[in-house]
Formats: structure tokens, sequence, C-alpha cells
């Protein structure tokens, strides 16, 4: 397939279509913060706190071309395969159908995932594990008053122009879609911070998440174009097939659909 040729979807096209003792006791402490998911749906406390807000220059890409698939709809609420980002909103009352608390570990109640990407999560889950890596959900669904309120903090602590750099205004974060997670190590080791890439956890996801339909969603050199500064933990879910083709053009969502305006 030619990838210029741009798909139509809902009569929109690409174009215009326009994330010792005193050791043991710290990690009882922790592992005791840990919790298998709750089906309750309790909004979290503000949480995301990057450590890197340095700029980032991006690179250009060394991989090959994408093989556009134009059956994959980016645009409806209901795809996996919606884009959301800056310039692309969700709807203020939009809330995903058929979201359940993935049977995973998580780091609070109320983590909530579209059921798909709940089920993916745990089999990554599960096969990292029978590789030794331990993996946690921090945070998943987040509701768009949620995010309101995450955002406002941030530009209350940080200003508007930082904030605006690793956090999505209410609308714009894929977390409303609940088909995106920030992951931890069960340890909680480097937990949103630039140093998770460096864990074992966070290199497993790198190598591995694709196989389960998950990609990293702000790579590292990329924040011209997703908006947002390297976020190592933020894994978004799109299915196996593309995950793969995505992983696989090293490329960002918005550079692979060219959905770059
Ligand atoms: N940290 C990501 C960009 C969000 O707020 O959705
Ligand atoms: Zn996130």
């Amino acid at each position: 397939m030619d990838k210029k040729q741009h798909g139509t979807k809902n009569g929109i096209s690409r174009r215009e279509f326009l994330k010792g003792s005193a050791g043991s006791l710290l990690m009882f402490v922790f592992f005791g913060l840990l919790s298998a998911c709750q089906s309750q749906n309790q909004e979290q406390k503000p949480i995301e706190t990057p450590e890197n807000t340095e700029m980032t220059v991006m690179e250009p890409s060394t991989s090959s071309d994408p093989v556009l698939d134009d059956s994959i709809d980016l645009v409806s609420l209901n795809s996996i395969n919606i884009l959301v980002n800056k310039k692309h909103p969700l709807p203020e009352d939009y809330v995903p159908e058929g979201m359940i608390a993935p049977d995973v570990l998580c780091m609070k109640d109320g983590i909530l995932l579209q059921k798909e990407a709940a089920e993916a999560i745990k089999e990554m889950f599960v096969a990292a594990e029978e590789e030794e890596i331990y993996l946690a959900i921090g945070s998943a669904y987040r509701s768009y008053a949620y995010q309101k309120t995450l955002y406002e903090n941030y530009v209350k602590r940080d200003g508007e122009e930082a904030a605006n750099r690793y956090s999505a205004k209410p609308g714009q974060s894929e977390h409303q879609t609940g088909l995106a997670a920030d992951l931890a190590a069960s340890n909680g080791n480097c937990y949103l911070k630039d140093c998770f890439k460096d864990t074992e956890e966070g290199k497993w996801l790198k190598k591995n998440a694709w196989k389960f339909g998950f990609i990293l969603r702000y790579p590292e050199g990329k924040e011209e174009v997703t908006g947002y500064i390297f976020e190592p933990w933020h894994y978004r879910y799109i299915g196996q097939d593309e995950a793969k083709k995505v992983y696989e053009s090293g490329l960002t969502l918005e550079e692979y659909y060219e959905i770059l305006d």
C-alpha cells in the first residue's frame, strides 16, 4: 500500500482528521500500598510529577516507511485506535463504555481500563513475571474532571508553560480513553521519573509491550511531535497488529498515521 494514499474513515481523511531491615521495612510499607485493582471507580490524587522537563530535540527517524492500514479508525470514540492529543481532544462528557478493573497489581484502588486493554495488560504482566519482571499500574482511566484538577494543580505549582509539557489539559489526555496506563515497577523504583527507562521493568516494557498491543506513547526526543516530554512509563493500547507496526516503524502515533497538524 502506498503510504501517500490517505484513507478515509467516516468521511474524514487522515490529512483532514487533523502517552537489611530498614530496606525490608520500606519494601513492606511500599507493598502495603499496592493492591489488586478494585472495581469501584474512585478518583485518584494528583500524582504525576515528571522530573525531567528539559526540552528534547527531535531526531530524524531512521526507520522504514510505514504501511498504513486504511481500515484503522483514528476518529471514533469507540475505536481502540482513536488518536487523542492536544489538537484532537475528547468531549468533556466522554466516558468509555465497559471499563473493568484490571486483574493485576495496582498502586491504588479504582484503577480502570477498557476491557480489551485490561485483558491485554494482564497477559503482559504475566509474561513479564515469567521473566522475573514485576509490574504495577499507577494510573489508568482518568475522567475529564479529574484531569482538570490535575492540570490546574500542576499549573499552580509549575506555571502553565511548564505544566503543558508534561500534563494534558482536560479533554486532551489519553487517560480519558481508558486505553492508557502509567506503569511502574512493583517496588516503586523510579515511578513517574525519567530513570524508569533504565530500570529492568522500564527496559522490559520498551522491548516487549508491543507484543501485547501497547506502545510507548511519548518517546524520548519527540516532544515537538507528541507535545509532551519523554514519559517512559506511559503506555497506550492500540491492539497487537497496529502496535507491532508502530513499534517496528520507530515512529510516534502522529508520525505513523501522518496526523501532524
Ligand atoms: N502526562 C500525560 C501527557 C497526560 O497528562 O495525559
Ligand atoms: Zn500517563
